[in-house]
């Protein structure tokens, strides 16, 4: 059935000539403007020519050359790619109550949206989070692995899934609120929250690759920003300064200090680099729910409730951008970009607060545990 809209315009049907205002419904799903029917007859009559449409679109979209907003002003040079069918994953593994849920709606999180206290974890939770956040790791490690130049960010998301299922793990960020994908990939203007898609990686692109799982009831949650092939110097130093402010924030962790302090931390540093802190997203508590309190804002003098504990499990996960800390919003979303197209990387861990500092539950354990970027300086 082919469905009303308001614009009237001709019919597609060669030689009708007759004023419509049907719309087909896969015309609407892929965002196809200008196509419109008569009636129903018209339609179904013309409906063996009007599908090659559809084919013709999604493989410009496949290229990246269709756009599926078109009242959409991009803010910079990156554009969307088609997106992959939802993978699947297995009844045996447990999942978070958001995965059941047809609208993503994470109820659990729901409940505590208004507490501003903070969990402290006991022994075995804490073993918990330190089993699922070095799985995370191993994601992300498998995940790093396969970035290069033609590497499509859908494939990257394709390898996080089955290396989640592989370790009985479930991919957090699949379903959401909806969320399509097992992990997010932020390609250079994206802040974070980037759709795997069809774009085959670029020579001189940084990508983000944010991996969450969920194991045996915890979330372990980290990110990093990769180089693809050769990048500029200005981009080298753009990642290497916000995986420095994430590092100094972690070497002020422990008992007694507060939340708020992170953000001091970061922004003094960035700034004296040329860079601005994005203040939209957050880092935050994370154990048995994925995004909890505490909130850590990265900007300076900021109004962040609660005082560090042992026993605490949060993230801390530093955007900083090369020319405004601005972000908007692409339609479909998701997608977070600088609001000046210009470049934007983040680094992530999820911390245990101990009696004397912290664990960083996501480090690396390979290569010093050094950033996989680090290796291309
Ligand atoms: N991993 C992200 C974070 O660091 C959250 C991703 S949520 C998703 O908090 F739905 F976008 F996947
Ligand atoms: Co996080
Ligand atoms: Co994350």
């Amino acid at each position: 059935m082919a469905t009303t809209i308001a614009a009237a315009r001709v019919c597609e049907t060669p030689g009708c000539n007759t004023e419509a205002r049907l719309q087909c419904p896969t015309c609407i799903k892929l965002g196809i403007v200008g196509s419109f029917f008569c009636n129903q007859e018209c339609f179904k009559n013309s409906w063996d020519e009007h599908k090659k449409l559809h084919k013709k679109a999604k493989e410009k979209h496949m290229a990246g050359l269709y756009n599926p907003w078109p009242d959409y002003r991009f803010t910079g040079p990156l554009r969307p790619y088609q997106q992959s069918p939802r993978r699947i994953v297995p009844e045996y593994i447990p999942r978070p109550d958001y995965a059941k849920h047809t609208e993503g709606i994470p109820v659990s999180e729901r409940q505590m949206k208004e507490t501003t206290s903070i969990k402290v974890l006991n022994e075995e939770e804490q073993e918990g989070m330190r089993v699922a956040c070095q799985l995370g790791r191993e994601v992300l490690d498998i995940a790093a692995n396969a970035i290069e130049v033609g590497v499509t960010t859908d494939e990257i998301d394709r390898i996080v899934h089955e290396a989640c299922i592989d370790r009985e793990c479930y991919p957090s960020p699949l379903n959401y609120y909806e969320f399509p994908k097992s992990c997010c990939t932020s390609v250079n203007e994206v802040i974070c929250h980037g759709i795997p898609d069809a774009r085959p990686l670029k020579d001189g692109d940084i990508l983000n690759v944010d991996v969450t799982v969920y194991h045996r009831g915890f979330h372990g949650d980290l990110n990093e920003t990769f180089f693809v092939g050769k990048v500029s110097d200005a981009s080298k130093e753009l990642v290497k300064t916000t995986y420095e402010c994430l590092m100094l924030s972690i070497n002020e962790v422990k008992p007694g200090v507060r939340y708020r302090e992170m953000g001091n931390i970061i922004q003094q540093h960035a700034q004296a680099h040329g860079f601005s802190v994005v203040r939209g997203y957050c880092g935050h508590g994370i154990h048995q729910l994925f995004h909890t309190a505490p909130s850590v804002p990265h900007y300076a003098k900021n109004k962040a409730i609660g005082v560090m504990k042992p026993g605490h499990c949060f993230t801390i996960e530093p955007m900083i951008s090369e020319g405004t800390w601005r972000d908007e919003t692409w339609p479909d979303s998701w997608t977070a970009v600088t609001q000046d197209g210009k470049r934007s990387a983040q680094f992530e861990h999820t911390l245990l607060v101990t009696e004397t500092g912290c664990d960083i539950l996501t480090k690396r354990t390979k290569a010093n545990g050094q950033a996989h970027f680090l290796d291309q300086m």
